[in-house]
């Protein structure tokens, strides 16, 4: 058959993503070959879907086998054409394809191919390749989508498996360093500890030290005593003597098992029990009027003035004992290590509510805290006041109430010679 040049086009590529990558039929005939002969290439070849027909040089249409079959079976069809030229059968069929170039996308060809009319969207479609030109099934386009389709699935699928996989090692990691992190906390609070075991022992060392010797010193002075008294040589001013001394050592003891006691009940308060605290509903400015009631002595006392700032209403369900407990620490700090003697000073407690959060804050005007302690105050036994009754418990104990028990923070602003303020921030609600 001359005048059908037929050349074998690639086979479709899995990943192919235009049209001119898909397998063209190039089966070409000229208008003016025998319908009869262009029947016989359709029926030589069962796999043939259409043909370009020329003439003049240029395309003049596209022939389904459909179409083809379609007019020979009409009536007078057969008879009509198949011995006549190609040409007429051409005129007498709309056979005008659908053309695209070929590098339209798979999914572009798709939609123009159905957006063609009724039984036309089945027709196959001319891709334009260059010089040559091809027929593309539109079956063959809808499968190549439809595979695409499969595969754009496939790697969400992958990819989805693969963020899964990240997240999951994602999810692993923070676990190891929340471990290592909680290792962190627990060492920490070992050593914490272990400083203020030695702390405890060596503080209360002194105290007791000095009560010990006192008792030893009565005790020897009282069996000498005894003794003068049976051998009946007492004189008066043995008696006094041992008067003198007992009076002296009984102070020493009191002194000193005092100290020793004070620091026990510190000792005590450092491990913050929570459950033994009073956990409840309370408004916190009628609250604080009672707290600042009993502040006040001490207050007076020491020649400074003690002011309140609080808007009612603000309810909290808290431990308010613990609440008490650094409130009043810290107003005895300011007391204890704000002002020279003599100065009169202004402490000033303030509460703002902000959000589910209440902000407390406990201000002086004293001489402030040197920069190079700041960092220290909360440290269990640091302390100015060493040997004038500072155990340098106080603000470890606010720390760990604020931090523990009331679940919140607190934070330090101090500037030497304008004042100190502490602030604290608790939640309203804290469950038991
Ligand atoms: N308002 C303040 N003004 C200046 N210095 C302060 C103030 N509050 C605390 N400090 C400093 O912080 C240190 C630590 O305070 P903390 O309450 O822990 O111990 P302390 O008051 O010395 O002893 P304790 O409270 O155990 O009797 C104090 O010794 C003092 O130097
Ligand atoms: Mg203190």
């Amino acid at each position: 058959m001359d005048s059908a040049i037929s050349v074998s086009a690639a086979r479709p590529r899995q990943t192919a993503a235009t049209v001119g990558e898909l397998h063209l039929w190039d089966v070409v005939f000229d208008a003016r070959v025998r319908t009869a002969d262009v029947e016989q290439c359709f029926l030589a070849d069962r796999d043939l879907p259409a043909c370009i027909v020329r003439a003049d040089g240029r395309i003049l249409g596209v022939l389904s086998r459909k179409s083809l079959l379609a007019e020979l079976s009409k009536p007078l069809g057969r008879d009509i054409y198949i011995k006549r030229p190609l040409s007429q059968l051409m005129a007498a069929i709309d056979t005008d394809p659908l053309v695209l170039p070929a590098e339209t996308t798979i999914a572009a060809a798709v939609e123009h191919a159905v957006a063609r009319p009724g039984e036309r969207s089945y027709e196959p479609v001319l891709v334009e390749r260059g010089a040559s030109s091809g027929v593309l099934e539109v079956n063959v386009l809808m499968r190549m989508q439809a595979s695409l389709l499969e595969q754009a699935v496939h790697a969400k699928d992958e990819l989805l498996v693969e963020v899964q996989r990240t997240a999951d090692e994602l999810r692993t990691t923070l676990d190891t360093l929340e471990q290592a992190r909680d290792r962190l906390v627990q060492s920490e609070k070992m050593a914490a500890l272990g400083q203020l075991v030695a702390g405890v022992a060596h503080e209360i060392n002194t105290p007791i030290g000095v009560a010990l010797t006192a008792s030893t010193h009565l005790g020897e002075r009282t069996r000498e005593f005894r003794q003068a008294f049976t051998e009946n040589r007492m004189k008066r001013s043995d008696l006094q003597a041992y008067v003198d001394l007992a009076g002296d050592s009984a102070g020493l003891l009191h002194y000193n098992l005092q100290r020793a006691a004070k620091l026990i009940q510190s000792f005590k308060q450092v491990a913050v029990d929570q459950t033994s605290e009073q956990h409840r509903n309370f408004e916190l400015r009628s609250y604080l009027e009672q707290l600042i009631a009993s502040l006040a002595p001490e207050v007076r006392k020491a020649g400074h003035s003690l002011t309140m700032t609080c808007a009612e209403g603000i309810q909290l369900t808290s431990y308010p004992g613990a609440l008490a407990q650094v409130l009043s620490n810290l107003v005895s700090n300011a007391i204890a290590h704000a002002y020279d003697r003599g100065t009169a000073g202004t402490i000033a407690l303030t509460a703002v509510q902000d959000g589910g959060n209440v902000t407390l804050t406990v201000s002086d005007n004293g001489r402030g805290i040197a920069p190079e302690n700041l960092s220290r105050i909360y440290d269990p036994f640091f302390t100015t006041k060493r040997g004038e009754g500072g155990s340098g418990l106080g603000l470890h104990i606010v720390f760990n109430i604020v931090t523990e028990t009331l679940r919140g923070q607190i934070t330090c602003q101090s500037t030497l010679g304008v004042g100190t303020s502490f602030t604290a921030t608790i939640p309203l609600q804290i469950p038991q």
